[in-house]
């Protein structure tokens, strides 16, 4: 037996997440020359039955019919993934919902040459996943239904699978994995297997393709320097806009992400006039801007004027400082993270996502991805007419602004 070759068998339920992790595997493994492949039972399921299995009938436990299909799909990937190893493949993933002891017993059964980790994902966040769970909703694979049935049909499968989902119990390797915050919750290791210290660092890292951050375009509060409120977009502003949409043109992205107040949603609107027809504005709560509290609405000038003991404690500790009634850089912390993961979540394994933020709600996002100290963050650069270019993955780390065009 080559002790350099193992299968990682994804599991859990449609949309915890798993394809994502599977994915985040094989590329990082590849880019270290690790051969490594994907054995996606959904992606052979299209391929092999021309029709429709995208009814929730056909994951109905009762239906033998639907099951037998399964099943051969699950042997025919199985196979295959074993072929693979026998082959030059060192790292074999096998992704399927793998939710009942009898399938895991078929798995460990059939792939009895090397060792199997598996990989059992899981996310508790109801609003994410009912986020996720809408975006499945709008797949190629559901493109017969109208959103509500697609919706509907979807929620059906997951319950079904819900129906025979059997806790792992004396599987011999298996880690629980909180696919939104890039935890293990459990481990159990009983042999040594190839490769897992590689394996944990992947699933423990957040990892970002490329993400764009942008900030809205200069608004009429901008040139009075007032601020909070929600003013919309000067016309210059909406030239800053429109000079982000021809860059970004060449990219294609399912989501633009904002922030809920109206000149996030106006830049991001006309950049999304430049993707397709595909690409979707959605605006998050959590990416919304510093709430200043009792001075929302004033110029910098006036809180100078009205509330000094307000200006001065903000000069002396910035980040620290919390407007009475409103946030600071330091509060802020935990709804922007929060956002930042429901942003790359929601994207799955998108390579391109853009996120249209505001001066200190990018400081803060630009925070997570790159070593700033804390009294330096409020004052990171955050222009209007220029975006910055974040990848953070396993192999490259790069953030730089950039000049649109
Ligand atoms: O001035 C624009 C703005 O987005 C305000 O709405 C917000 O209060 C401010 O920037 C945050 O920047 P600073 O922390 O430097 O005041």
């Amino acid at each position: 037996m080559d002790t350099k070759k193992m299968y990682i068998v994804m599991a859990g339920l449609p949309a915890m997440g798993k394809s994502t992790i599977a994915a985040r595997i094989k590329d990082s493994l590849l880019a270290e020359d690790t051969p490594a492949e994907i054995f996606n039972n959904g992606d052979l399921r299209r391929w092999m039955i021309q029709g429709n299995t995208t009814r929730a009938d056909f994951y109905d436990p009762d239906n033998k019919e639907g099951a037998a299909l399964r099943e051969k799909i699950a042997r025919t990937n199985l196979e295959n993934a074993k072929t693979f190893l026998q082959e030059e493949g060192k790292i074999a993933i096998l992704d399927a919902t793998n939710v009942s002891r009898q399938r895991r017993l078929l798995v460990q059964d059939l792939l009895c040459d090397h060792p199997v980790l598996f990989v059992e994902c899981v996310n508790n966040d109801q609003e994410i996943l009912d986020a996720s769970i809408a975006r499945k909703a709008t797949l190629p694979e559901f493109r017969r239904f109208s959103f509500d049935q697609a919706l509907k049909s979807f929620q059906q499968r997951i319950a079904y699978y819900q129906k025979i989902y059997d806790p792992f119990s004396d599987e011999r390797n298996h880690i629980l994995v909180d696919s939104l915050n890039n935890k293990i919750l459990k481990m159990t290791l009983g042999d040594s297997l190839p490769y897992f210290d590689q394996i944990r660092d992947i699933v423990l890292t957040t990892t970002v393709s490329n993400l764009y951050l942008v900030r809205h375009g200069q608004t009429h509060d901008n040139l009075v320097n007032r601020i909070g409120g929600d003013a919309r977009l000067t016309p210059q502003g909406i030239d800053q806009a429109k000079s982000m949409a021809e860059c970004f043109r060449s990219i294609s992205t399912p989501y633009i992400f904002c922030g809920p107040k109206i000149r996030t949603i106006q830049t991001a609107q006309i950049i999304r006039k430049r993707q397709g027809l595909d690409c979707g504005v959605v605006p998050l709560p959590e990416f919304s801007e510093i709430d200043a509290g009792i001075c929302e609405g004033m110029t910098y000038q006036e809180i100078k004027q009205d509330k000094p003991e307000i200006y001065q404690a903000r000069i002396q500790d910035k980040y620290y400082y919390v407007y009475p009634e409103g946030e600071g850089y330091v509060s802020m912390k935990e709804r922007i993270n929060r956002g930042i993961k429901k942003a790359l979540f929601l994207s799955a394994r998108a390579e391109h996502i853009i996120i249209i933020g505001h001066q200190a709600a990018n400081r803060m996002i630009l925070s997570h991805f790159l070593y700033r100290r804390e009294q330096d963050v409020p004052y990171i650069y955050v222009p209007q007419n220029r975006y910055y270019h974040i990848v953070s993955t396993q192999i490259k780390r790069l953030i730089e602004l950039r000049e649109p065009g």
